[in-house]
C-alpha cells in the first residue's frame, strides 16, 4: 500500500497558496475553450477548479487521496459535473488514461519532487503519450538564483523559517520550512513543511510534511526537455512575462518534438 504523505497535512495546504497569479497564466494558455487539459499533481483543485471554467474537460491526477478529497469538495460546491471535470489517484510517473489532451500542466513546481531519472523519464512518457496533436505541456520549477556551492552552503544553515499564521476555530495555524538536508551531488532539496496547532500559548500539535524538491538550472531545465526529444516552444522567468532565467521561477512550454 502507497503511504500518502499528505494525509495529515492537505488540510492546511490552501492557508498558504503560492506568491505569484499562476491560475491566469494557466487560463491564458489554454488553446480553446473547448479544449481537453491535463493536470499532474492537481493536489486540492487550486488550478483545477477555476481552470474548469474555461475549458471543455479537465482531467486531474494526484498521488494524494487527501489532497483529492479536499478538489472533490470543491468540484461539487462549485456545481461542476463529470463530463466538465474528473479527478484520479494516480502516480504521475505511470499512468495511462487512454486518451489525448491539448494541454499538459503540472502548476506549483509539482516536476521536482520527482527524485529519480526513471521517475522522469516516466513522466515525459507519459506526457508523450497523451498530448494530442498539436497538444503542448507547460513545466515548472523555481530559479534557484544562486550558484549550487552557494545553495549546498545555505541548506547547510538548516535554517527554520516562519511562513505565516492563521485563526480557526480559536486555534492558530503557523506555518515554516526547514532546510532539514539535501543531496549535495544531485542538488536535491528535502524541506519539511510544519504546521503547528496552538491552542492560547500552548502547542496542541505539530505536524510536518517531508518533500523532495530536485533543483534545475536555467539551462538545464531547457535542456532535459530538449534531451528527451520535446521541442521547446515558450519560456518564462515567471507568470508576468519575466525573461527566462531572470525571475523567481522557470516555466517553459513543449511539444512533442516528433509531431513538430
Ligand atoms: C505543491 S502541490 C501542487 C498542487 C497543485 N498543482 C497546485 O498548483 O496547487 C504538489 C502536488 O503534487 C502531487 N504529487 C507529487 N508527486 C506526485 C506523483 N508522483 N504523482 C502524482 N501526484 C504527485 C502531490 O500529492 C501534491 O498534491
Amino acid at each position: 500500500m502507497v503511504v500518502d504523505i499528505r494525509d495529515e497535512v492537505a488540510k492546511y495546504y490552501d492557508y498558504w497558496p503560492p506568491p505569484f497569479d499562476d491560475i491566469t497564466f494557466y487560463k491564458g494558455h489554454i488553446p480553446s475553450s473547448d479544449a481537453v487539459v491535463l493536470e499532474l499533481g492537481c493536489g486540492t483543485g487550486r488550478v483545477l477548479v477555476p481552470l474548469a471554467s474555461c475549458c471543455g474537460y479537465i482531467h486531474g491526477l494526484d498521488c494524494s487521496e487527501a489532497m483529492l478529497a479536499i478538489c472533490q469538495q470543491k468540484l461539487k460546491r462549485a456545481g461542476i459535473s463529470e463530463d466538465k471535470a474528473k479527478i484520479e489517484t494516480a502516480d504521475m510517473t505511470s499512468f495511462d488514461l487512454g486518451r489525448r489532451f491539448d494541454l499538459i500542466i503540472a502548476p506549483y513546481r509539482v516536476f521536482q519532487n520527482l527524485e529519480t531519472e526513471v521517475e522522469i523519464d516516466g513522466l515525459f512518457q507519459c506526457v508523450r503519450k497523451h498530448l494530442s496533436l498539436k497538444g503542448s505541456c507547460i513545466l515548472n520549477v523555481f530559479n534557484p538564483n544562486m550558484s549550487p556551492d552557494e545553495l549546498r552552503l545555505e541548506w547547510a544553515k538548516g535554517r527554520e523559517k516562519f511562513h505565516g499564521e492563521v485563526f480557526i476555530d480559536g486555534r492558530q495555524i503557523t506555518y515554516h520550512d526547514r532546510w532539514a538536508k539535501m543531496d549535495p551531488e544531485k542538488l536535491i532539496l528535502y524541506p519539511e513543511l510544519i504546521f503547528r496547532t496552538y491552542e492560547g500559548d500552548v502547542l496542541k500539535h505539530e505536524e510536518i510534511l517531508k518533500v523532495p524538491m530536485r533543483c534545475y538550472y536555467p539551462n538545464e531545465f531547457d535542456k532535459l526537455i530538449v534531451k528527451l526529444g520535446f521541442k521547446v516552444i515558450h519560456r518564462w522567468g515567471g507568470y508576468a512575462n519575466e525573461p527566462y532565467g531572470q525571475g523567481e521561477e522557470l516555466v517553459i512550454q513543449f511539444i512533442d518534438g516528433e509531431c513538430a
